[in-house]
Order: C-alpha cells, then structure tokens, then sequence
C-alpha cells in the first residue's frame, strides 16, 4: 500500500501540474472563440436593427431611439448599443454605454484585434459597425456585449479540465499500480528467494508463486553471482583469519553484533559427582564437549544440557544454573532434570538404541519402540521450553547439538520463529535405505529441518541427507546450493568438519614427553625401551576396539619379534552401561584382551593394558605424548577427536597415527597410516611399520598433520558456522526490511 501511495502520490502532482500549466491557455482560447461569435452576433444585431433605427432617424424620432436601444438591451448579453452620426457630436445611446466610447475616438473599436474594454462590471467586447444607406455611410452603431459570461464559462472549463486530469491520474495511476504489482511481487519474491539461495526454478513448494520465464536467465545470473560472492568472501576472510578464541569473540561481536548464543546438548560439560564428603567435577568422554567446551569458553552465553551427576543438583542455583569452569567461570551451565523413565526412553532407548546403530554402520541392528519415541518427544519437548526461557532475545543464536535433539529444531521455531538455529549431527549419517527403517523416519527429517543451517563433518553424510530428505518428504532440494526447502522454510546443508582447541591448552603439554614416557613405563612396570601404543575412546562398539585387538594379536603372530618389547594401552572410558549391547560389549573387550594377553604372556608385559575407567583430559594427554603410536579404529565414526588430538599432543613431532578410512578424520589426516580395521592383516603391517617408521619420517608426517590441525581448528569449525549464520541474518534482515515485502 505505501509502496501505491508513493508512485501515485507523484504521477497525480505531475498531472496537475500539467493541468495548471494548461489553464492560461484554455483562457485564451475560449477567448478568442467568444470574441469570434460576439463579433457575427455584433454584425447580425446591426444587420436586424438597421431598417427600423434608419426609419427612426429618418422620422427624428431621437427619443424614441433612446427607448429603442434600451428594449434592444434586456438582452443578457447585450450590455449596451450606440448610435454616432459623425465623430463630432455625442451618442444616441441606452443609459448604460460605458462614458470610455466616445463618438470621437471609435476607431479605437474599428480593424482587426479583440476591441475589449474592462469596466467596473466585468470585461465587456465593444463592436462598431457602419450603418449604410442609400446615400452612402449613415454613421456607425456601436454594440457592446458583456463577457463576464465567458469569464464563467472559462472557469468552468478549467473545472472540467481538471476533474478530467484528476480522473485520468487516478486511472493511470491505478492501471499501472495493478500492474507494477503483478511484476514487483514477482520480482520480490524471486529476489527474496534468490538472496535465501533457494533460486527462482525452485520455490518452497508451499508457496510457490510464478514467475515469467523471461526472468530465469537472468535469476540464475544473479544467483550465481551472489552464490560465488559469498563462498569468496567466506574463503577469503576464513583464511585471513587467524582462529583463535579471540578471532571468535571478534566474530560474535563483529559480525553477529554480540547476540545471544545458546548451547544445546545431552551430555554437559562438567559433571558435578558426589565421592562420599567430597563432590567432583568431572570432564565427560565426549567429542561432541571437547569440541564445543573451548567455544563456549570464548563466546559466553549459556549451554544447557541434562544434568545427570549425582551431585548436580547440589551445585547450581535456584534456576538450575551453574557459572563454569569451575577454576574461571566463563560461561554457565543450565541443567535440565530428567525422571528415569526419561532417560530411559529418551537417552537409553531412541537416541543410543535406535539413532545410534542406525546412523552408524556397526553391523548392530537399532531398536526402535513406541514409547521410547513417546519418552523422546516429551524430553524435545522439555528442552525446547528450556531454550525459550534462557533466550534473552526474540533471535537468538542457538547451537543444538547431535542425534538426541532431532525435533528441536522445529520445535524451537514454532516458538522463536526468528531464532538462528545451528544444529551440527555429531555422527555420521546414513544412506536413504539405511535410514528408511526409523519408524519415525519423517517426523526426525521434519524437525532437524527446522534448523537455519544443519552440519554434518563430511561432505558424504551431507549428501546422504539430501538424498533422504529428497526420498522421504514432500521438500525441495536445490544440489546446486544444497539448500533445502520445506514447508516455506529453508535450510542449508553444510560440512564443518569439527576439530580440537589449537594451540592445546599449556598445562595438556607443560610435561616434557620424556617424562610423561618414563612415567608411564614405570607406573605400568614397562623397561625404559618398550614400545607403546595407545588407544582411548569410550567403550563402544562402533570404536572397532575388538578389531583393534585382533590386529595387535595378528601383529604379534606376523612379526614375533614384538612379543614382549611392544604394549597397547587401551583406555575404555565406561557409557551407557544402561544398555545390554554396551554391556555385552564390555564383556567381549574384556575376555578378549585377557586371552590375547594369556596368549602371549610369556615374556615380559602384556601385549594389551586394558584401562577401564573414566580418565580426565590431562591424563590422556600424558598418555598420548608418552606414545610410539595411536591406533584409531573406528568401524564408522563421524570424526574421531581422538586421532586430532593424539596429534596436538605431540609437540616433539614424533609417534606415528594409525588411523582408520572409516572416520571422518581420515579424510583430512592423510598422512597418518590409513586402515580398513575389518582387515586384521593390514591393520597388523601398519602398526609394524609404524613401530619401526625412521624419526624423520615421523617428523615429516606429524609435521604436516599437526600444521593441518593448527589451522583447522576447532575455532574455525565454529567461526564458519557462526559467519554463514551472520550471513544468514544479514540476508534475512534485507527480505524483512519494510518496503521489501510490501508492494
Ligand atoms: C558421541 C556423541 C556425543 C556424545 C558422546 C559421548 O561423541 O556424538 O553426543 O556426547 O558420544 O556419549 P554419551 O552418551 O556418554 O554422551
């Protein structure tokens, strides 16, 4: 509507403008059209008066002229008539013929021109005409008309001009309105969808309007245009960054104008357990926290996550908040209580028995129940209304996080539609046909795509989504841009692939490797030469520790000589001892290692130290620097944090990664020894050449890798999502600008 007002608002001033510009010459006209016809009415009065003012003259009847004239002129028009005998004596004329026409000065009213004279009754045409009779000339009558009539007349005209301008204005104006309409909606929207990179050809289904084929050539220009813009200033700026914690600050500050960001996860940061009078805080076993611990560090804000240390409700506040780290809080912690039929549901059953087999390809079948769904609904459900009432804006920045949150999304847009929402899906994801086997398998693709921008590590899991989006829903999938569109929302499908915190935190690395090695062979009774290898992870069965094992069993029977000079610390943190197949697992890694290590006891340590407990982050670290080798053997794994930071704790370039092809790290860990760890024989001649790789090119290859993770770090992980959500509000604040929208 203002968007009308503004462009008729114009046109009708210029119209009237024109009609103004045109008044003075209507004037003239109807004029000189009025003065023409007094001029034949002037002629055709003397042509009808004559013969009866000659008879009168004739007769001397002077003063029955007088009366004459006087009747002549009850006429509307005709003001006035005279009669001059000659220029010498004075008028036989009606009372009324103005005292400026006199007998003497008639040529002044003779010739060509307009002969108007003004009086103090209005502008008034003065005619004389010769009266002609047998003799010749018999002097001249003269016959005034008043104009005041064409004045009227004249104004009137100027009236009807205008309401014709005004008419037309008012027609134009709504003509071209209507059509200015039609086109500016049309180009709105396809600019509208064009900054959203959702592109003109693909329109949410929901409302998606026509637009002219004429415009598409030049939509996908532009598109294009804005698409390469955008990956070369996000490319440019990444690497002119250097990513530290301050970078990130400068970031949310900068780009993101310090707004609100909120954290979302399962499992918290620190776990407050209570150890008889004492009460713990207790760092988890969890990519997912020691990626996101450090961000949280350098960008504030608030991370909520279940509460589930036996000591966590002693230690936080009237709103369940608690400031962390404990030594200098940064950042606060906002604990959501779960009943034990939630956690059993939500955690045990649909996010660790059904998402999780599902998403990885572990060879274990998922189980899926009803009220395991029931119990993951209701806990989405407590944790979006736990979001809404931490958000201290109406748009906040909100990072939810891995497989336990799928319907947060959705669920927090219906009630912070503005929100920003980063979901990041920790582990891999499935292909289509793998996927199709949820249950829920609509409702799970529906909610994550209530996100703003959805992430996975690998370019691969981006585009087994895509492929299931595309499968499964009614969406409409741009490849181009790997945008999707749903329900008249888009999301945009990314890969970040996640890292650790660079440079490692001092006190990880204050221990010289020298030491951390003679401390550890002495505290596990190891000769000052014995081999080491490490393994840490988290005591499940996607983590491939049972293949691991076979392959150091295959070693020691391959190459004998290693028996008794070489041990394999694995470090099995406990989880989810809840469920049967963990427990299971548990049972497997432990019988297994105890054979292997009756197998070849004989001389010397065991070939596999088998640590299952929960260790605290400087602890492996001490591990990992004292190493010859780190064996990852991840049967599928979104990333592996592990294997990153086996290589930030080796300051001394030294120790060799053995790293398997089915994570996502051995996508950019190249040089470490790449395995298929379901290939026991391989796996055993890596760690062999491993174990015997020369000091130089273990230099040459950690070098490298470490360079690698310096500069991708975990700050750069979060920076790029942070920069394409600054991106994101930046282009949505133009759409919503007013104006855009309402033509
Ligand atoms: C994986 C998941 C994380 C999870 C972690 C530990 O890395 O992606 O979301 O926190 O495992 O598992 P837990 O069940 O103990 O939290």
């Amino acid at each position: 509507m203002k968007l009308s007002l503004r462009f008729v608002l114009p046109l009708m001033l210029v119209l009237a403008g024109f009609a103004y510009a045109l008044a003075p010459l209507v004037d003239q006209l109807t004029l000189r059209w009025f003065v023409r016809d007094l001029d034949i009415r002037a002629s055709l009065i003397v042509n009808t008066i004559q013969e009866p003012l000659q008879e009168q003259l004739a007769a001397g009847k002077k003063a029955k002229i007088g009366e004459f004239f006087s009747r002549i002129t009850q006429d509307e028009r005709l003001y006035a008539v005279g009669y001059c005998a000659s220029p010498s004596g004075a008028a036989l004329a009606s009372r009324s013929l103005p005292a400026e026409i006199r007998c003497d000065q008639l040529q002044r009213w003779q010739g060509p021109g307009d002969h108007l004279l003004s009086s103090a009754q209005g502008p008034l045409h003065v005619a004389v005409r010769p009266l002609v009779n047998e003799a010749g000339t018999g002097g001249n009558l003269v016959l005034v008309h008043d104009m005041s009539f064409v004045t009227r007349r004249s104004e009137e005209t100027k009236r009807y001009v205008f309401y014709f301008f005004t008419a037309m204005a008012v027609a134009i104006s709504l003509i071209t309105v209507v059509i200015a309409q039609l086109s500016w909606r049309g180009w709105m929207a396809g600019m509208q969808s064009l900054l959203r990179g959702e592109g003109l050809l693909r329109q949410p289904v929901a409302a998606a309007p026509k637009h002219p084929s004429e415009f598409r050539p030049i939509a996908r220009d532009l598109q294009r245009l804005i698409n390469e813009l955008e990956a070369e200033t996000r490319a440019r700026d990444e690497s002119q960054v250097t990513w530290t914690p301050e970078a990130l600050r400068a970031i949310l500050h900068g780009e993101l104008r310090g707004e609100d960001v909120i954290v979302v996860s399962n499992r918290e940061p620190y776990i407050h357990q209570r150890r008889g009078e004492r009460i713990d805080v207790q760092r988890p076993a969890s990519g997912l926290v020691t990626a996101l611990e450090p961000i949280m560090r350098a960008c504030s804000g608030t991370w909520i996550a279940h509460g589930s240390g036996s000591a966590d409700r002693e230690a936080v506040d009237k709103h369940d908040r608690v400031a962390v780290p404990p030594e200098h809080p940064a950042y606060q912690i906002r604990r959501v209580w779960l009943s034990p039929e939630e956690e059993a549901g939500y955690y045990y059953g649909f996010s660790n028995e059904g998402l999780w087999p599902l998403c990885h390809i572990a060879h274990g079948r998922p189980t899926f129940r009803s009220t395991d769904w029931a119990q993951y609904v209701a806990v989405n459900r407590k944790f979006a209304l736990a979001v809404v009432s931490e958000s201290k804006t109406k748009n906040p920045i909100i990072l939810v996080q891995d497989y336990h949150f799928a319907l947060l999304p959705k669920m927090i847009r219906e009630q912070l539609p503005d929100a920003t929402i980063i979901t990041f899906w920790h582990i891999p994801w499935p292909n289509p046909e793998s996927f199709a086997i949820c249950p829920w398998r609509d409702e799970v693709l529906a909610g994550l795509l209530g996100s703003s921008i959805l992430g996975f590590h690998t370019q691969f899991h981006c585009n087994n989504f895509v492929d299931t989006v595309d499968r499964f829903l009614e969406a409409r999938v741009d490849r181009e841009s790997f945008n999707v569109s749903f329900g008249g929302k888009l999301t945009a499908v990314r890969r970040y692939p996640i890292s650790i915190a660079w440079p490692p935190e001092p006190d990880m690395v204050q221990m010289p490797v020298a030491d951390c090695r003679s401390s550890l062979r002495q505290r596990n009774d190891l000769p000052p030469d014995h081999k080491l290898g490490i393994g840490v992870d988290r005591l499940d069965y996607t983590k491939g520790i049972v293949e691991r094992f076979r392959a150091i069993e295959r070693l020691l029977e391959l190459k004998p000589e290693w028996i008794g000079r070489f041990s394999f610390v694995q470090i099995a943190a406990p989880t989810r001892s809840g469920i049967d197949e963990y427990q299971h697992h548990e049972a497997q890694v432990r019988a297994m290692a105890a054979r292997i290590n009756t197998r070849f006891a004989r001389q010397g340590p065991p070939p596999i130290i088998l640590k299952v407990e929960h260790h605290e982050p400087k602890a492996v670290y001490e591990y990992c620097r004292a190493a010859d080798l780190c064996f990852v053997s991840s049967l599928h794994d979104g990333m592996n944090l592990v294997a990153k930071e086996f290589v930030a704790a080796r300051d001394d370039e030294r120790g060799v990664l053995v790293l398997s092809q089915f994570t996502g790290a051995a996508r950019e860990l190249a040089e470490a020894l790449i395995v298929n760890p379901y290939d026991a024989d391989q796996c055993a001649a890596a760690l062999h050449m491993a174990l015997t790789m020369p000091v130089a090119e273990q230099r040459d290859r950690m070098r490298l890798m470490r360079g690698l993770v310096a500069e991708f770090n975990v700050f750069r992980w979060a920076g790029r999502m942070l920069l394409d959500a600054a991106a994101m509000r930046r282009r949505g604040r133009l759409i919503d600008k007013p104006g855009a929208t309402s033509a």
